[in-house]
């Protein structure tokens, strides 16, 4: 969440106001009020009396207009399409708190359902009921208000068996310490601030493919390391960390050392996308070092924002101190969890999701995100503006398959399941920067500016700096959820061929600028620039409208006679 910061503009805004002649409006004027001319809406206080909701409504509304469209935003990982029904089933059950156990058993008995087929999506150990055959579980887990409260609880389960172990030895349990890549997501280190434990960062270089250094691990661990965070999907590239190498390391290392080094896997979008896409790749409970996982509901689980699972694959694995038994409204139930009440109503498009989409219907909603998220990559790459970091794109030959997708199991669905492990493991994203050669011919054009042209299409595609030890290096990156239509996606690739064009054509007219600067006067490179610069701001349309303009001869710009805006 951003801090909220005093705005200055606001001063400004009431010495504005306080000069315009007042109009006399009546009280609860249906269609006109206060807020409309004389006033500003409350900020700071409490207003002291109601108003109508309507108009209240409408306010709101025109506030929110300014934010970005959630489709277009190809930023966020979060899911932003809900259809009717769970919209309605939202709604029904927008009320129900998620803590309230004894009073919406239905709605818990759906999150333990969902808990029960995650745990057997990411092979946790099982038994087969000899009567019914169902797939029984002893893992434990909970609903979350997303991956970030997942991370911590799972984060607190390894400290807290680390300390158990050490007490149990009479050791000191003054310095744990826990490993994760610079990759890692604010939240992975924010449980190591938040919960006094050193974090250890192993860097991530080009070799590493961006991802954790497999190399740099095993010289970070000692007695006082409670456990490694192994990210299935990076925030920064898409990426995976090899689970099954790190594993393996860690089982060298425990013969050689005695420390038994535990893994716990964020998935917030790899939870997900893994199992349907990649069902050959090990990274889940199949790794016996895999003790628990989390992922996100809101991501690809495609529910609204508010749901995160994590799970482990056994009960012993959370300790007792974290649970706690209550006395409360009529029973007695065990929580653990950093928030008690929380909306219940994630759960149940969680469940729903589940039920109608099947995991047939994921893995093909799936593989409408790869390939288009591929698509994107081949069309960045042949531009040759672009050249693509992320790696789903990159067709890889039966001996690599051999390297990566080393789970022999076989799928019903074995065709629609495995075309995705022709290519390497990632989450549907695209994440790219200037190629060398553009960089070269064109250094002075910043990136950041490509970002924030595609803005004025509509489109939101973050530029940010890669991790520590890489921050040299900016990238661009789409996200490609389910809400990206192949439509969408031509428009998308339209508008970065128009936002790299203009970008080449304002560097060239600048060059221009500056390479006839002595012999133009100060007032010619006025005029130069500020062409220059209504050129980005109009998105390379002023220029157009002027020639147009001079052709049709009619009367425009500062001598118009009538004037008509946008309808
Ligand atoms: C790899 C990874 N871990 C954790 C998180 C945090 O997830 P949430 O937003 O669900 O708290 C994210 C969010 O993008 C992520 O990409």
């Amino acid at each position: 969440m951003v801090l909220s910061k005093h705005i200055e503009s606001y001063e400004l805004e009431d010495e504005i106001l306080k000069k315009l002649p007042k109009i006399n409006l009546e009280n609860n004027e249906q269609f006109i009020d206060e807020y409309d001319s004389q006033k500003m809406l409350p900020q700071y206080e409490l207003p002291l009396k109601p108003s109508n909701d309507e108009l209240i409504y409408k306010y709101l509304n025109q506030q929110l207009a300014l934010d970005g469209s959630p489709t277009l935003n190809l930023a966020s990982f979060v899911n932003t399409y809900v259809n009717d029904t769970q919209t309605r089933l939202a709604v029904e059950n927008l009320t129900k708190n998620l803590a309230d156990n004894d009073e919406y058993p239905s709605l818990v008995n759906i999150q333990d359902r969902c808990i029960t087929m995650l745990s057997n999506l990411w092979h946790a150990p099982r038994t087969i009921d000899p009567k019914t055959g169902n797939k029984l579980v002893k893992s434990i887990g909970t609903a979350t208000t997303g991956s970030s409260e997942a991370i911590m609880l799972a984060g607190l389960a390894l400290k807290k068996r680390w300390q158990e172990q050490r007490e149990a030895q009479g050791k000191s349990t003054a310095k744990p310490n826990i490993l994760m890549a610079t990759c890692a997501q604010v939240a992975l280190e924010k449980f190591a601030t938040y919960f006094d434990v050193e974090n250890r960062l192993i860097p991530v270089n080009e070799q590493s493919g961006h991802v954790i250094d497999v190399s740099k691990i095993r010289e970070n661990i000692d007695e006082n390391t409670i456990g490694i965070f192994v990210i299935a999907g990076s925030t920064f590239t898409g990426s995976f960390e090899p689970v099954e190498e790190i594993s393996k390391l860690l089982d060298e290392h425990e013969k050689e050392t005695g420390l038994n080094i535990r893994i716990h896997v964020d998935g917030a979008s790899g939870g997900f996308i893994a199992p349907f896409s990649f069902p050959n790749l090990k990274w889940d409970f199949s790794i016996d070092r895999v003790d628990s996982i989390n992922t996100s509901g809101h991501k690809f689980g495609m529910t609204s924002v508010g749901l995160g699972w994590v799970i482990w694959k056994d009960e012993k694995l959370l300790p007792k101190k974290l649970r706690f038994s209550l006395d409360y409204l009529g029973g007695v139930e065990e929580t653990f969890g950093l928030n008690f009440s929380r909306p219940g109503f994630p759960v149940i498009l969680q469940y729903y999701n589940f039920l109608s989409l099947g995991k047939e219907g994921y893995a093909k909603i799936f593989d409408g995100c790869m390939s288009n998220a591929r698509l994107l990559s081949d069309y960045l790459t042949e531009s040759t503006y672009f050249e693509v970091l992320s790696e789903i794109h990159i067709k890889i030959s039966e001996e690599e398959k051999a390297k990566y997708y080393t789970k022999k199991s076989s799928h019903k669905l074995n065709d629609i399941w495995t075309v995705n492990e022709n290519y390497r493991p990632g989450l549907p994203v695209v994440a790219f920067r200037f190629s060398k050669d553009f960089r070269t011919k064109y250094p002075e054009v910043p990136q950041e500016m490509f970002s924030t042209l595609l803005r004025k299409h509509g489109f939101i595609v973050p530029n940010y700096r890669l991790p520590p030890s890489e921050t040299d290096v900016e990238v661009l990156r789409v996200v490609v959820r389910n809400s990206m239509s192949l439509s969408l996606l031509t428009k998308l690739v339209s508008a970065c061929s128009q936002t790299i064009e203009l970008l080449v054509k304002s560097a060239e007219y600048v060059r221009q600028v500056f390479d006839s600067k002595s012999e133009s006067s100060a007032q010619e490179n006025i005029e130069s620039i500020h062409d220059l610069l209504l050129t980005i701001a109009s998105g390379g349309t002023a220029e157009i409208r002027k020639v147009q303009h001079k052709e049709s001869d009619h009367d425009a710009g500062l001598n118009k006679k009538s004037y008509r805006g946008t309808c």
